[in-house]
C-alpha cells in the first residue's frame, strides 16, 4: 500500500518540467537501497529558527547598502523565526511525522556565552533536554557548532578575521562537548566555510558585509580551518562517551558546501576559470582536511600554503551540503575571475539554482575517494508552490542511491529544511521547509511532500 502511495505520488509528481530529468528506477522503492541504520532527516540552524538571538547578524539585518537598499530582502528580521527556542515540541512533532532518525541542529553561541566567559546554563540544559527527547524518539541528534552567525563580542574583536577566535571557539566547544557527550556522538564543527567567508568577504551579503576582497576571504578560509582543528581536538578531548553504542564517541564533520561548476563554453579560458573556481571552492577544503595542508590560490591575489597542526585525521565524517550546479563564464574583471549563470531551459528554484541531481551523485563518488563516510549535511530547495520538492527530492535520493552502488559509503541525508525558516539574506521569502509555518499562529503546516518523504524513510532497512 505505502509503496502504491509512494508510486502515485512519485509519478504524479514526476510530470515532465523542464530540465528535472526522469528517473529511471521504480520510486516506490526509493530508499531500500540504503543501508541499515541509514540517518534519515532534516536540517536546521538556530539563527534561523530560534528567535530571540542578539548577535552580529541582529546588528547586520538592520542595515542597508550603500545605495539604501537593505541587507536583508523585505526588510525581515530574524526576530521571531520560526520561534523554535519556544517550539522544540512541535518542531519535534513534524520530525516525528517525517518519520525522521536524524536531526541536525545547531547550538547558538551569543546564546550560549553572551559575553566573553559568562555562561547562559539555562539555555544549555534546553539543548540538553532536546537532545534527550530527540534520543528518546529514536532521533539522532547531530549538533553544528557554529552555523553562520557570532556572539557581538566576537564580532567585534575581528571574528575570523582575527586571531582570538581559534582560543574562544575551543574553549566554547568543550563547553558544549562536556555538557552533551553523552547524548551526542555526531559534531558537526563549522558549516560551509567557503560560503560564510564569500557572501561575507566577496558579495558582501553576510555580516560583515566587505566586497571584492578575495584577500581576506582566503585568510578567513584558512582561519577557520585552524578553528576547526583545535575544535575537532578539543571535541575528541571531551566527549569521551559513545552515546548510541556504536563503538564511536565522537563522529566529527564539517559540513561542506559543493556546487558543481561546469564550463558556460568551451572556450579554454572558460574550461581554465571553471577547474579554478572547483579547486578553491570545492577540492580545497577536503585536500586540506585529508593532507593537513591548507592550500588556497587566488592568482595574484594570495596563495596560502600552510601546514595547520592536528588538521589532518580531524574529521571522522565529510559533510557535503548540495544544492545546485552553475555555468562558469570568464569574467577577468571581476575578482572570482567569472560571473556564475544557470543553463536555461531548466528548472530552478524560486532562488533561481539550477536544480541537478546528477551533481550530487558526482560529489559523492568524488569525495568517497577521500576515504571517509560521507553525510548529506544539506539538500534541498526553496519552492514555494511546493510543485518540484517531491520530485527533487526522488531524484537526489535515487543519485546518493546509485552513489552507494558505485562505492561511496554514504550513512545519511539531513534535507534542508525541517520548516520554512529565515533564509538570511534572502529572508522568509525563499521557503526551503517540508513544513510551511502558518502566519501568525507559526503552526507547522505539512507540504505534499511529508508523506513521500516518509514513505522513503519507511523503505530504509532496519
Ligand atoms: C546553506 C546554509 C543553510 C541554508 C541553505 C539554504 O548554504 O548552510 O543555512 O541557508 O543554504
Amino acid at each position: 500500500m505505502k509503496r502504491v502511495v509512494l508510486l502515485a505520488l512519485a509519478v504524479t509528481a514526476c510530470q515532465p518540467r523542464a530540465g528535472l530529468d526522469d528517473v529511471s528506477a521504480d520510486p516506490g522503492l526509493l530508499g531500500s537501497a540504503l543501508p541499515r541504520g541509514f540517518l534519515w532527516g532534516t536540517a536546521t540552524a538556530a539563527h534561523q529558527i530560534e528567535g530571540g538571538l542578539d548577535n552580529d547578524w541582529s546588528v547586520f539585518e538592520a542595515g542597508s547598502f550603500p545605495d539604501g537598499t537593505p541587507h536583508i530582502r523585505n526588510r525581515d528580521r530574524a526576530t521571531v523565526a520560526t520561534d523554535s527556542w519556544n517550539r522544540f515540541d512541535d518542531d519535534l512533532a513534524a520530525m516525528k511525522a517525517l518519520g525522521s532518525t536524524t536531526y541536525r541542529f545547531s547550538v547558538e553561541w551569543s546564546r550560549l556565552e553572551p559575553r566573553k566567559g559568562e555562561w547562559n546554563d539555562a539555555a544549555m540544559q534546553r539543548y540538553r533536554d532536546w537532545c534527550v527527547k530527540l534520543r528518546a524518539n529514536g532521533i539522532t541528534p547531530m549538533v553544528t557548532l557554529q552555523h553562520f552567525t557570532l556572539p557581538r563580542w566576537v564580532a567585534d574583536a575581528g571574528g575570523f578575521e582575527g586571531e582570538a577566535i581559534r582560543g574562544d571557539l575551543e574553549r566554547f566547544t568543550r563547553r558544549v562537548a562536556g555538557n552533551l557527550k553523552d547524548q551526542v556522538d555526531w559534531w558537526v564543527t563549522l558549516n560551509e566555510p567557503n560560503v560564510y567567508a564569500v557572501q561575507g568577504w566577496l558579495r558582501g551579503v553576510f555580516p560583515p558585509g566587505k566586497k571584492d576582497d578575495t584577500v581576506t576571504q582566503t585568510k578567513v578560509i584558512a582561519m577557520m580551518l585552524k578553528t576547526h582543528a583545535r575544535m575537532a581536538q578539543a571535541l575528541r578531548e571531551v566527549d569521551d562517551v559513545d552515546a548510541d553504542g556504536d563503538g564511536f564517541a565522537t563522529r566529527i564533520a564539517v559540513a561542506h558546501h559543493v556546487r558543481y561548476f561546469q564550463p558556460a563554453t568551451t572556450s579554454p579560458l572558460d574550461v581554465a576559470i571553471a577547474a579554478l573556481t572547483d579547486d578553491y571552492s570545492n577540492e580545497a577544503i577536503p585536500r586540506a582536511l585529508k593532507t593537513g595542508r591548507v592550500l588556497l590560490d587566488v592568482p595574484g591575489a594570495i596563495t596560502i600554503d600552510e601546514v595547520v597542526p592536528g588538521l589532518a585525521g580531524s574529521i571522522d565524517v565529510l559533510g557535503l551540503n548540495y544544492y545546485t550546479r552553475d555555468l562558469v563564464r570568464t569574467d577577468l574583471g571581476s575578482p572570482s575571475f567569472s560571473t556564475l549563470t544557470y543553463r536555461k531551459g531548466r528548472a530552478t528554484s524560486d532562488l533561481g539554482w539550477d536544480l541537478y541531481p546528477d551533481g550530487l551523485h558526482s560529489f559523492l563518488v568524488r569525495f568517497a575517494a577521500y576515504g571517509w563516510p560521507l553525510v548529506v549535511t544539506e539538500n534541498g530547495l526553496a519552492d514555494r508552490s511546493g510543485t518540484l520538492r517531491t520530485p527533487f527530492l526522488v531524484q537526489h535520493v535515487h543519485a546518493l542511491e546509485r552513489a552507494l552502488r558505485d562505492g561511496a559509503d554514504v550513512r545519511g541525508y539531513a534535507h534542508w529544511s525541517l520548516m520554512d525558516n529565515f533564509e538570511w539574506a534572502e529572508g522568509y521569502d525563499a521557503q526551503f521547509g517540508l513544513f510551511t509555518i502558518e502566519p501568525g499562529t507559526l503552526r507547522r503546516v505539512p507540504t505534499a511532500s511529508v508523506e513521500p518523504f516518509r514513505a522513503i524513510g519507511a523503505n530504509i532497512p532496519r
